[in-house]
């Protein structure tokens, strides 16, 4: 593999509250730098957290400018509920394409790669979502692709509960999509490849945020819930801070995905 004509892009898994967004912002010029990145994605439903669940206008702005080309979302898109009033001043945020096609927001971003045109998009799974869906995310991923034909390559952001669901998406999209990447579950999966059809697909990109934690909070503030059987406080922890990806990297001129590989920052020892 030619690593010098390759172009790389980072997505990034769920940012999680102030924590997740200040190494973000700190990082990523020093990861744009040692990777080699030309394309930063990432999952953004969480990085209001220290308000309870989403994500605000301002703090979208913020992660734009400071690298991130595309947001997704998911099913705590809507967790600032001034964000439903916002959402379409920050057309670089995409909320789940499987909503309502009435819900404010877009439903893809395009952003130019690599001289060609590249599609983002997320969509919400089925399997213990809480929330109501407008369809099926299987159908949604193939009607953006029928409806799109002018779009080069898709990146599908998939935010689902259950290992089997991401899996069948990604070989619903095999060979259609540049990649297919999980979220949601903000636990990194060892799964990262390329798929036969060349879709790089990793199950779950896992979070970006505290690690000394329960997915992102206190544990003090989640475990009694279990242990007690009383309502869990979902405070942002705030210790052991990472960050988790994945990382593609793919042909410049076919954008041919060359390889997939789970992405951790600090890089592990
Ligand atoms: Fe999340
Ligand atoms: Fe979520």
């Amino acid at each position: 593999m030619n690593q010098a004509s390759s172009a790389r892009i980072l997505f990034l898994g769920d940012i999680l509250g102030k924590p997740g967004r200040a190494l973000v912002l700190s990082q990523l010029p020093v990861i744009r730098e040692r990777f080699s990145l030309d394309l930063v994605l990432a999952n953004g439903e969480n990085s209001a957290s220290d308000k309870g669940s989403g994500i605000t206008a301002a703090i979208a702005q913020e992660l734009h400018t400071a690298g991130i080309s595309a947001i997704t979302l998911g099913n705590h898109a809507w967790g600032q509920k001034e964000f439903i009033g916002e959402i379409d001043a920050v057309p670089f945020v995409c909320r789940p394409a499987n909503f309502s096609a009435s819900a404010p927001g877009a439903s893809w971003v395009e952003l130019p790669f690599c001289g060609k045109r590249l599609g983002i998009a997320c969509l919400l799974g089925h399997e213990f979502m809480k929330i109501p869906i407008d369809c099926s995310p299987f159908r949604a991923a193939g009607e953006l692709l029928e409806r799109h034909p002018e779009i080069d390559a898709w990146i599908f952001d998939f935010h689902a509960e259950t290992t089997a669901e991401k899996m069948a998406m990604g070989w619903h999209l095999n060979g259609r999509a540049l990649a297919v990447v999980g979220t949601h579950t903000h636990v990194q999966t060892n799964d990262a490849r390329v798929l036969d059809g060349g879709t790089a697909y990793i199950t779950d990109l896992g979070m970006c945020g505290p690690y000394r934690s329960i997915i992102g909070h206190k544990i003090e503030a989640r475990l009694p819930s279990l242990l007690q059987n009383v309502p869990p406080r979902a405070e942002v922890a705030n210790e052991d801070v990472q960050l988790r990806g994945c990382l593609i990297e793919v042909d410049p001129t076919s954008l041919k995905t060359r390889s997939a590989q789970a992405f951790r920052w600090p890089l592990p020892e």
